[in-house]
């Protein structure tokens, strides 16, 4: 029996299809990579904006001619979108011949599921809410991340950004146990994993259960960094209104965190901040940044920008710009606002129209490739340590690796060095990518 997953959307859904496919495994089903071979196909969604929905609609349906000529395949539809108010009916009446819905908060029941399916033919449908993680990691996980291993602390988001469908599809914040996330870490590392990245729509307000009491995340961090090994130590996301000098102080006298923060700001105007209910102001982040990059001079940040959220106007824009331009982000991910089904956003008056939209988004993206460019310029002539992930996909004869900074680095080497840490001494730079030489194996 053989399956294919399809994911969408963010890290959170490429870890939870490695606890689907871990699921799907230990039933003796086999990984495959074309949906006509499989006896079942996942499609693991995301809702986060009007064009992830789209995509998937069309995926779902490009599967209707296969589905007619080969009854006996499976095809089920999770994550976001089937969390989504409505949308299991919507699902239902748009595909008849999808099998199997569940939601964000049913993920453990894929196996229940199937054998329902299986035995009763009849069309089976899971989607509850519930704040109860317990069944959420306790399940083989097929991890395929390479070197990095992916480490839910939590799930859910209580903030409700007024332009984001996460709360509602993702239910409420739930931490899981200290005590679970480190032993996971420590077995993780101990099968050889070099990057471990902590997963949280917002990680700074992880509260979990700590023996009697409750730990947060700067003092989970510090016990994880305890862990004794050869391996990295990231998270994401990291919301700007919860992060403290605690965290980057913790950043700062570590052993095992990389120098990389990605620290979404959506906006630089604080008339936008305000209205996306965000509760920091530009100068709150830029404070931030600045005692961060104190602390800790090497880090780089990322971050994610919306443009056209509703009565953005032109000025409100151009502040975005400048913020931009003062942090120097490493990498930026750029959005058009998606208007999204029962948020606050989607009834604000001043909606941006299209056009306006799009010219803003090339504005931004033509300012950030200048500005990633001449970060990433910084470097070359500088000896870097770099992680070995694995070989170059396209250049013959050149190995891939990551920095402490998280930025893309290929050299000339073999295979034999996946997994290792060398010193790169970098020649030349481009956007995303730092060329350079080994010269020194650690
Ligand atoms: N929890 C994370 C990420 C959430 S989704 C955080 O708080 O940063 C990832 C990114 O998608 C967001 O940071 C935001 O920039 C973008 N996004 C969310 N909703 C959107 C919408 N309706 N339209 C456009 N972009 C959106
Ligand atoms: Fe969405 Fe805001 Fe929660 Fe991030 S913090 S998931 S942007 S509501
Ligand atoms: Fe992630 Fe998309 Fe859901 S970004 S949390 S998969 S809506």
């Amino acid at each position: 029996m053989k399956y294919l997953i399809r994911t969408y959307g963010c890290q959170m859904n490429v870890h939870e299809s490695e606890k689907l496919a871990g699921i799907l495994e230990s039933m003796n089903y086999s990984p495959c990579t074309s949906a006509s071979e499989a006896d079942i196909v996942i499609f693991n969604t995301c809702a986060i904006r009007e064009s992830a929905e789209q995509k998937t609609f069309a995926h779902i349906g490009e599967l209707k001619k296969l589905k007619a000529q080969k009854p006996s395949m499976l095809i089920a539809i999770c994550g976001c979108m089937s969390q989504q108010n409505g949308y299991a009916e919507l699902i239902k009446k748009k595909f008849p011949y999808v099998d199997i819905i569940l939601g964000t908060h049913n993920i453990s029941d894929l196996k229940e599921l199937i054998e329902k399916r299986l035995a009763t033919k009849k069309k089976v449908v899971a989607i509850t809410e519930s704040e109860d993680i317990s069944g959420r990691d306790n399940m083989p996980k097929c991890r395929t991340s390479g070197l990095n291993a992916w480490v839910n602390i939590m799930y859910g988001c209580n903030n409700f950004c007024t332009y984001c469908i996460v709360p509602y599809v993702r239910g409420r914040e739930v931490s899981r146990p200290a005590c679970e996330i480190e032993k996971e870490v420590h077995e993780l590392v101990e099968a050889g994993y070099k990057q471990i990245t902590l997963l949280g729509q917002n990680v700074n307000s992880y509260k979990g259960p700590d023996g009697e009491g409750e730990i947060g995340f700067a003092d989970l961090l510090k016990r994880l960094d305890k862990i004794e090994g050869d391996f990295w130590l990231t998270f994401m996301t990291s919301h700007p209104k919860d992060i403290s000098n605690e965290l980057i102080d913790t950043m700062a006298s570590s052993t095992h965190i990389m120098h990389y923060l990605h620290l979404p700001v959506q906006s630089g105007s604080d008339r936008v901040l305000s209205l996306m209910n965000r509760r920091y102001t530009t100068a709150a982040y830029l404070e931030k940044i600045a005692y961060a990059r104190k602390k800790i001079p090497d880090i780089e940040f990322s971050s994610d920008i919306i443009v056209g959220f509703p009565t953005e106007t032109e000025q409100d824009f151009l502040d975005t710009l400048s913020l931009v331009k003062k942090v120097k982000y490493e990498q930026l991910f750029m959005f058009i606002y998606s208007k999204r089904g029962g948020t606050v956003a989607e009834k604000l008056d001043g909606q941006v129209d299209i056009a306006t939209k799009k010219e803003r988004l090339r504005r931004l993206i033509a300012a950030q490739e200048e500005i990633g460019t001449s970060v990433a310029e910084k470097y070359v002539g500088k000896t870097l340590t770099v992680l070995v992930n694995d070989v170059h996909p396209k250049k013959k004869g050149y190995m891939l690796g990551t920095t402490y900074f998280n930025k893309n680095v290929n050299f000339v080497g073999d295979r034999s060095l996946i997994g290792k840490k060398v010193k790169v001494e970098i020649q030349s730079s481009k956007l995303t990518v730092l060329t350079g030489k080994i010269v020194e194996e650690l």
